[in-house]
């Protein structure tokens, strides 16, 4: 499988570092072919622009730079990855903005004459988000949980009828335990592998 591992971390030296250079080999380990995008090192610009927004609902979405080659690897994929930590209760800015550029017309979704909207990503048969969060679990469930139901929910909604859609959360960061760390490495690691 050709899978598309998205990165939002600005730091080499980070927890999500590891768990993306994990996710990586655990990926190739199973045998498939992954293109990496790394949202920092590539200084992608989140911002959608003012043609981004002004075409968005026209016949064709101009999609600018970077945008238009993601969008293009998101097409040639048929499994999809996502490693981020959870800031403001999302997703990076940087990612937010990948889901605004890319994700749209003609990419995620189709609109019919009607104004009804179509999943457009049905050639992606398997994805994952691997995110950590530094609050506890019971905190996260009182807020909803965005991130988790961002994937779950809405990502899912975009792909093959029966994609699996895998969500590993790590909870509790504030308060470091390298043993619980080192055990859901593995847990990455093995699911990767399997993926
Ligand atoms: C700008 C910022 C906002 C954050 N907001 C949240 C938050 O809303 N909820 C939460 O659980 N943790 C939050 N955190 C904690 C991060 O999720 C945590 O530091 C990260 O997951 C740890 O991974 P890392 O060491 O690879 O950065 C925030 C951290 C930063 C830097």
């Amino acid at each position: 499988m050709r899978v598309l591992l998205v990165y939002a971390h600005p730091l080499r030296d980070s927890l999500n570092a590891k768990i993306k250079e994990v996710a990586e080999a655990g990926l190739a380990t199973a045998g498939h072919d992954v293109d990496v995008i790394d949202l920092y090192e590539d200084e992608f610009d989140p911002v959608l622009s003012h043609n981004e927004r002004r075409t968005y609902f026209e016949p064709k979405f101009e999609r600018e730079n970077l945008a238009e080659d993601y969008a293009q690897r998101l097409m040639d994929s048929d499994g999809l990855v996502f490693v981020f930590p959870t800031w403001s209760m999302g997703p990076p800015a940087i990612l937010k903005g990948f889901f605004d550029r890319v994700f749209g017309p003609d990419v995620s979704f189709r609109i019919d004459d009607n104004g009804t909207l179509h999943p457009n990503l049905r050639h992606i048969v398997k994805a994952a988000a691997i995110v950590t969060y530094g609050r506890e679990r019971p905190i996260l469930w009182w807020f909803g949980d965005p991130p988790r139901r961002m994937i779950k929910r809405w990502l899912k909604w975009f792909l093959a009828p029966k994609a699996r859609v895998l969500f590993l959360g790590l909870y509790k960061l504030h308060k470091p335990d390298d043993a619980k760390t080192d055990k859901f490495l593995s847990k990455v690691r093995r699911t990767m592998a399997n993926f």
